[in-house]
């Protein structure tokens, strides 16, 4: 699905009417997001909306990855209709593919390869996908969160929209344990993806559980993921007990389906 270009002043679009509904409009720009899901809830859809957004708004965006290589990720974005590597060509994006060590290595007054990429597209957005390959540099906990807090720190300073991913290991149920860093308490904005089980189907959920300085839909809604991405629209009216494991229609409804 394809936006309009045009937010409210101050936000950046997410790339997902649905979402931007959700949200009043969109992210505030400048802002740290984090868009925490169950595996195959669509946070890479996610981050690659937020970046087609970003070349329709004229907000060039640098797009970090650590699990794939260029071509998997150029293929996975033509997919959907994304033109990935000639918006590289164009200089409205710049993927790059490298360590999370690389990403925490800037100090000082040396500045690493992100803040290069930043500077050398002028981004106003980045894509961090995903945080939980942080786990792998096998820092104490206390550590990693000074250190993603001083990242959070350094991207608000340069001013751009930052949308990162990380995994939630559980796929149904009434707890999430969203990240062992504090990483929800970070950033400005948390987007949960998760599963409900609908009477014996695992469908997809989306909600906005955190939204600093701004008012929101509280609701959780249904996320579609297809052939041309990600859409947000239905809510659960009619459902109870959504995020208890496994959700039932509410006895009014069951009760329309037999008349
Ligand atoms: N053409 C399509 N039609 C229907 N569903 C699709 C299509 N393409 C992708 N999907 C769905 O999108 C999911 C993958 O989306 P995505 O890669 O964005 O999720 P993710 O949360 O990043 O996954 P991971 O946890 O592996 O990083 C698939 O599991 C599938 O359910
Ligand atoms: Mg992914």
């Amino acid at each position: 699905m394809r936006v309009d270009a045009d937010s409210p002043k101050g936000r950046a679009s997410t790339g997902v009417q649905g979402l931007d509904r959700m949200l009043g409009g969109g992210f505030f720009q400048g802002d740290a997001v984090l868009v925490a899901g169950s595996p195959g809830t669509g946070k890479t859809t996610l981050g690659l909306h937020f970046t087609a957004a970003g070349v329709e708004a004229d907000e060039p965006t640098v797009y970090v990855t650590f699990e794939y290589l260029p071509q998997q990720i150029y293929r996975d974005a033509n997919a959907k209709g994304w033109d990935l590597k000639s918006w590289e060509e164009d200089g409205k994006v710049r993927l790059l593919c490298t360590t999370p060590d690389m990403v925490l290595a800037e100090s000082g007054a040396k500045a690493g390869i992100l803040e290069d990429a930043i500077r050398a597209v002028g981004a106003k957005r980045l894509v961090i996908d995903s945080m939980t390959h942080f786990e792998f540099l096998g820092m104490e906990n206390h550590e990693m969160r000074t250190q993603l807090s001083g990242l959070m720190n350094r991207l608000r300073l340069l001013g751009v929209t930052t949308v990162i991913t990380h995994e939630i290991a559980e796929i149904v149920g009434p707890a999430v344990r969203i990240s062992e860093w504090g990483l929800e308490f970070l950033v400005d904005t948390v987007i949960l993806l998760r599963y409900v089980e609908l009477e014996g189907e695992l469908v997809k959920a989306c909600n906005v559980l955190k939204f600093r300085g701004g008012d929101h839909d509280r609701r959780y809604r249904r996320v579609e993921l297809g052939a041309t991405g990600m859409s947000i629209e239905a809510d659960f009216a009619g459902i109870e007990d959504i995020t208890r494991g496994s959700a039932r229609r509410t006895v009014q409804e069951r009760a329309r389906g037999l008349i």
